[in-house]
Parts: C-alpha cells; structure tokens; sequence
C-alpha cells in the first residue's frame, strides 16, 4: 500500500469539487477585485457573496470577515492588532499555555512594546482552567486569546464559558478555530466571540488562504498596510481562487459535517482500540472525551516520536509529532510539557490524525506497520540501554 496520510491536523488534500471552483479564477475570472472595469467588479461582487455565505455557517456578520494568507496573518492581526490600536483599554491580555505558536510569537513580540501577558494554564486533559483565567483577569486586560482545539492533542476548550467571562468583564474575546472545523458548529454570536481565525487548507481547501472574523466595533490597528483592502485592514491584492475555495471548502466542510465526523470517528477509536490491545506501554496525551474525533496524540515509552515518525515514514505512512511548525526544530512541544508529561515520555509521543479520503483497510495497515516500527524500535531502545 502507498502513501497513508494520517496527519490531516497539518493540512488537507484540497477536495476537488473546491479545484473545480477555483480553476476559472486562474483562468479567465481573473481580474484584480479592486479594478473599476467589468472583469474587476465581478469579482469584487464574488468576494461579497462569499463572505455572506461564511457569516450564514459562522452566525456572523458578512462585513466583519477579513480575508488573509494564514491563520498565522489573522492570529497576528488580531492579537498584535487589537492590542495596538486598544492602548487607552489597557496594556494586559492573556493567552493559554497552549497556543498555536503564531499566537505565541505574537504575544512575545509585543512585550517589546510595553503590553504585558500571562498565560492560562491547562489541567492534565489539556483544557483550560477557568478559575485560573478568572483569577488572572486584571483591571486593564484588553484580550482574551483561547485556541477552540488544540493542535497537538485535539482538546476541546470551554468556548462557551470563556465568551460569558469576558463578556461579564468587558474584555474583547478571540478563538483561533481553526482546527474545529467541521467538528464544532462555530457560532460567533453564542460563543461571543469578537475575533476567530480560520484557514482553508485545514478542511480540505486550498493552502494559502485564511480569514479573521473582525469585529468592526472594536478598534483594530492593520498590520499589513498599502492599497487599501479590506476597509484597510488586509491590503494586498484579493487572492480569488483561495476566496472562492476557501467558501466552497468550508460550506461542503459542515454540509457533510455529521457523516464526516461518523466517518473519522469509527477509524480514530478503532484505531486506539486496536492499538490498545496490541502495542503495550502506550498512553493518551490529552483528554479522549474533550476531543475532536480525528485527533489521537500518542505516547510510546521508550521510543521517541521522531524515530516512529522516520521508520513510518520510510513505509510510507504520514504523521507527526506534533504541529507542523513544531516539526523542524526538535525541541520538547509546549503543549506536552503543560499538560505535566514526565521527562521519560517528554519526547515519544506521534500525533495521528484522521480525515475525509482515509479508510479502513488503511487504517489496518497502519496498524501492522506500527506493531512492527515499535516492536523494532523496542529492541533497538533496550539493547541500547542494557
Ligand atoms: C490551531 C492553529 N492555529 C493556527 C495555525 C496556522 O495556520 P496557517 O497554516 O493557515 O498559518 C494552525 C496550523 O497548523 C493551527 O493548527
């Protein structure tokens, strides 16, 4: 069997009822969307539609949807963004422990400038504590920032009951949502949120595109500056076939969302429950309850991940240790270490993660590779020690 993708948390293999969309962007809609002429304003209209036909599935505002390159550009428009522009609220903001690293660059970088964060703490399942928030909530705490799921280990956040906290304290609320769709049904009205970040490539649209949900009440300093897009909030040229893409990638996301997640789950718990009983010292990182059912974020004592990864790999089988950004420098995840893993597991965990265009019988193979990568990987550990 050839190339099993299972670490669909990094990113999609673009549907290709979303290529069919795209394609007439490349190759005859493909007018700049701010020119006067006719080619132009066709365009202009699409990314208008486009954005109606978001806020209906977000229960937003089509005008406070800002088209980006990333969910990395939206994460650093909104923190960096909002902080600068909200200098007269306060200086204070608060991040979890548990972040997307472009969110935690993002806070870092404005220690330069004077503002001050501190970080939520998770609980061993990896979820936010709330009486922790509560306490560290200041009288000039301008932001909230908790990620909906988390990256690494798929942990579902209490959404809900932090839109309601900050709300109560007057205090502007993000999400970066970006790995819950389609598993959660985003509501930007119920989860009170003033921000949220999305991006195409992680439900099976194309790379390159993402989207912050702005609200426009609130002041918001732009950190891409020039033509003038986007209310001046995001210049730069509109990225037409990632718009329409991104639209069409998420509409079919939550049009087929029940089935996808039956889909994903069946292969995701027989998996672990395979895998439970044939592969002996393993553990879950991360709450099995709170959590997207596509997500298993697997420890294997004594091996460390990068080595599973590379004999997996060499089989042709995709997955990670952790986030795609985490990938290259091999240091200890942020995420593993605050959920309080002990050292002897620190490095041996591998994330799989399921989607749309997996299957059983592959799923049966992973497993007897996996059997054999471990078993092999043991004896190599052990002779190494004894
Ligand atoms: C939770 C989360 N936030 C942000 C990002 C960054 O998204 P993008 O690849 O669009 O920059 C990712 C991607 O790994 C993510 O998982």
């Amino acid at each position: 069997m050839k190339n099993i993708y299972l670490d669909n948390a990094a990113t999609t293999k673009i549907d290709k009822r979303v290529l069919n969309k795209m394609m007439p962007y490349f190759e005859t809609k493909y007018g700049n969307a701010s020119s006067i002429h006719f080619l132009g304003q066709e365009n202009d209209l699409e990314i208008n539609a486009c954005k109606k036909e978001i806020a209906k599935v977000i229960n937003g505002e089509a005008n406070n949807i800002v088209f980006t390159s990333s969910a990395t550009e939206a994460n650093n428009l909104i923190i960096k963004g909002v902080m600068r522009a909200n200098k007269d609220k306060g200086k204070h903001f608060l991040i979890s422990i548990i972040e997307h690293p472009c969110v935690l660059a993002s806070a870092r970088e404005l220690l330069d400038e004077g503002f001050e964060f501190d970080y939520i703490p998770v609980d061993k399942n990896g979820v936010v504590i709330l009486e922790e928030l509560k306490n560290k909530i200041r009288p000039d705490t301008v932001l909230i920032s908790v990620m909906t799921v988390n990256n690494e280990i798929g942990t579902i956040q209490p959404i809900v009951e932090i839109g309601k906290i900050a709300k109560s304290k007057n205090i502007f609320f993000h999400t970066d949502a970006v790995q819950s769709v389609p598993y959660l049904k985003i509501d930007i009205k119920k989860w009170q949120v003033d921000f949220l970040s999305l991006s195409g490539h992680k439900f099976y649209g194309p790379q390159g595109v993402g989207m912050a949900y702005v609200n426009k009440k609130i002041k918001i300093k732009p950190i891409i500056v020039g033509g003038g897009q986007e209310d001046g909030l995001r210049s730069g040229t509109y990225n037409m076939a990632g718009i329409v893409g991104f639209t069409e990638a998420l509409k079919i996301s939550y049009k087929e969302r029940l089935e996808y997640i039956k889909k994903v789950k069946f292969l995701r718990n027989y998996f672990w429950k395979e895998l439970n009983k044939k592969i002996k010292n393993i553990k879950l990182n991360g709450s099995l309850r709170d959590r997207t059912p596509n997500n298993l974020n697997i420890m294997f004592e004594s091996i460390e991940g990068e080595a599973i990864l590379i004999d997996l790999s060499l089989k042709g089988i995709y997955v990670s240790t952790g986030s795609a950004c985490s990938a290259q420098n091999l240091k200890v995840s942020s995420v593993i270490k605050a959920i309080g893993v002990s050292d002897e597991y620190m490095n041996s965990n591998i994330r799989f993660t399921f989607g749309r265009y997996n299957n059983e019988m592959e799923v049966k193979y992973v497993i007897k590779k996996l059997i054999e990568t471990v078993n092999r990987l043991r004896k190599f550990s052990s002779a190494k020690h004894s």
